[in-house]
């Protein structure tokens, strides 16, 4: 794997395959969207497997991952690049998003509803039949090549009061839904992430299975699979069980001190 990153714009060339188990048909419906040149929101909360499965489908299509982090200073012209000058004279620079229309690579945005609205408006032409880029600085209507493909992820479950993509962005998507996989799927990825053998990986999914029931009496955020992944890495590596759980699990999710006492209270009741 070849990787050249800036702060926030990471470009791969998976040569080796990502470990993703599916859930559903989601492999699927990106490869009939990716032949059918149609762009993909993967929505699910954080730590459910979107980045992963985004780098699983880049490496399965053989097409170059250009993966950019959205914030709200995010602007167009970071997207799709500037002039630079330089001491002998001004040159333009492809900004990520012309970089993979070029080259047809697989464009992600991650958190793209943080960037904003004058942004993401110039993803338009490119999601619908037309499929160029209108460059205004030099003048060009870049056509995107073959390959391309727009994928963009969404955390629906933040409180986004005055942040929410407008309906005329959405309908330019197919829309996925990743959410945390079944019990016996997420046990084998924790344990293939890890190194822990499957009983302890059960164990913390059984955990986090009970915690995610809190999600409905007032815990903001519940564990993801990747916080499942930190702790059974620290218990691979020498750290008692409940340390691990307390430290990777319990104390991310939340200030909270009664939530954090039901937490551990858990915790203590499933490693008994
Ligand atoms: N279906 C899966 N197959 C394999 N690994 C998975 C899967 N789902 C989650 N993981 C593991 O969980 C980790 C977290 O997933 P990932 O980074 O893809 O989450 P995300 O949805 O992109 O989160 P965020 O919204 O915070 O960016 C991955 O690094 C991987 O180890
Ligand atoms: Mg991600």
């Amino acid at each position: 794997m070849t990787v050249q990153e800036t702060l926030s714009t990471a470009v791969k060339s998976l040569t080796d395959e990502p470990f993703y188990l599916p859930s559903g048909d989601e492999i699927a419906i990106f490869e009939q969207c990716h032949t059918r040149k149609l762009a993909v929101m993967l929505k699910g909360p954080t730590g459910c497997g979107k980045t992963r499965f985004v780098e699983y489908m880049a490496w399965r299509l053989g097409r170059p991952l250009i993966t950019v982090a959205c914030h709200d200073d995010l602007t167009a012209s970071d997207l799709i690049g500037r002039y630079l000058i330089r001491h002998d004279g001004t040159v333009w620079q492809d900004g990520p998003l012309t970089r993979a229309v070029r080259e047809g690579a697989i464009c992600y945005l991650d958190e793209v509803v943080e960037a904003r609205q004058d942004t993401i408006v110039v993803l338009h032409a490119l999601t619908d039949y037309r499929r160029i880029l209108p460059i205004d600085k030099t003048g060009e209507q870049l056509a995107a090549a073959p390959g391309f493909q727009l994928v963009v992820s969404y955390n629906p479950g933040y409180q986004r009061m005055l942040k929410d993509l407008k309906p005329s962005t959405r309908q330019r998507f197919v829309a996925m839904d990743l959410d945390f996989p079944s019990l016996d799927t997420e046990v084998h990825i924790v344990a293939h992430e890890s190194g822990v053998d499957n009983a302890t990986a059960h164990g913390l999914v059984s955990l986090a299975q009970r915690i995610r029931l809190l999600g409905d009496r007032g815990l903001a955020e519940v564990p993801s699979t990747r916080l499942l992944i930190a702790a059974a890495q620290l218990i691979h590596s020498g750290i008692s069980i409940r340390s691990a759980c307390y430290s990777a699990i319990v104390a991310p999710l939340s200030d909270d001190e009664s939530m954090l006492s039901a937490m551990r209270d858990l915790v203590d009741a499933t490693f008994v």
